[in-house]
């Protein structure tokens, strides 16, 4: 097992990539920890992994509030007494056209998806440099890099995540802490959900693997970066998108 009794914080794990990533590291032998802000998806996220895997535990944290997130840490903290792998992957999109886009809408983004990541990957660092050990995932989206029609809050938000895990990169490789991004396209969950299936059919075409995502495809390589197979790899960012941009 490449993840055997490391004790791993899995932002947005109740649904979506964020359930099948805590899913994978539960069977690398993690002791997993989801957050998210709805209890009762969280609630039966976690009762479907308790029967199979007995290290994992569940928050209700909003990333956005650093208090919260801080309390997070302090539970797994006092219950754990270490955390060696962060996975900033809760995010939200309220996409609309830049001229209709209102202030609320790109606040709400930016701060889940850019200040929820600084809020998360600040506690874990402390913590971390303290351990001289530590492995850092950021999800980022290919709207970062790439741009997408409606998203101006996100592909910013998204974008703040790449500098954001660089910069910190080169901040905290001496203390053997990894800090690496990980680029989905589209992946098969429910943020996808409203794009109507013409759209979906014509990503697919476009996408030389001629499908779209599944959450395993991303979870793999979280598997990847958070384990020690990725020992020597920090600031990197890596799509998993089935070269669509290609
Ligand atoms: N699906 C795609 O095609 C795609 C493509 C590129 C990038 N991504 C990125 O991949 C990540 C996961 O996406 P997904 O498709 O799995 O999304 P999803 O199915 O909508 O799940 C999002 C997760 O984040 C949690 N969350 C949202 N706001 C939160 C907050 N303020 N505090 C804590 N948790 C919060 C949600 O739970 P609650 O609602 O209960 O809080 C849920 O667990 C996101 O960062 C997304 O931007 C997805």
């Amino acid at each position: 097992m490449k993840l055997k009794d490391r004790v791993a914080i899995v932002t947005g794990g109740s649904r979506g990539i964020g359930k099948e990533i805590a899913h994978q590291f539960l069977k690398e032998g993690a002791k997993v920890i989801i957050c998210a802000t709805d209890e009762e998806k969280l609630l039966k996220t976690f009762s479907n992994f308790k029967g199979l895997y007995n290290d994992i535990d569940y928050c209700v944290v909003n990333i956005a509030s650093k208090s919260d997130v801080d309390k997070m840490f302090d539970n797994v903290m006092g219950k754990y007494g270490r955390v060696d792998i962060l996975v900033n992957n809760a995010g939200i999109t309220m996409d609309a056209q830049l001229y209709k886009m209102t202030e609320e809408e790109w606040d709400r983004v930016i701060a889940v998806n850019l200040k929820g990541t600084f809020n998360c990957c600040n506690a874990a660092v402390k913590i971390m440099k303290e351990n001289g050990y530590g492995k850092i995932i950021n999800i980022s989206s290919s709207s970062a890099l790439d741009g997408n029609f409606g998203q101006v809050n996100y592909s910013a938000a998204k974008a703040g995540v790449i500098g954001m895990t660089k910069s910190m990169a080169k901040e905290v490789g001496k203390n053997n802490i990894n800090v690496n991004v990980v680029v989905p396209g589209a992946i098969e969950t429910e943020m996808i959900g409203t794009v109507p299936d013409k759209i979906l059919e014509t990503w697919k075409q476009r996408t030389p693997l001629k499908r779209l995502g599944s959450p395993e495809d991303v979870a793999k390589v979280c598997v990847f970066f958070a384990s020690d197979d990725s020992g020597f790899i920090t600031g990197e960012v890596i799509r998993v998108s089935g070269g669509f941009t290609l």
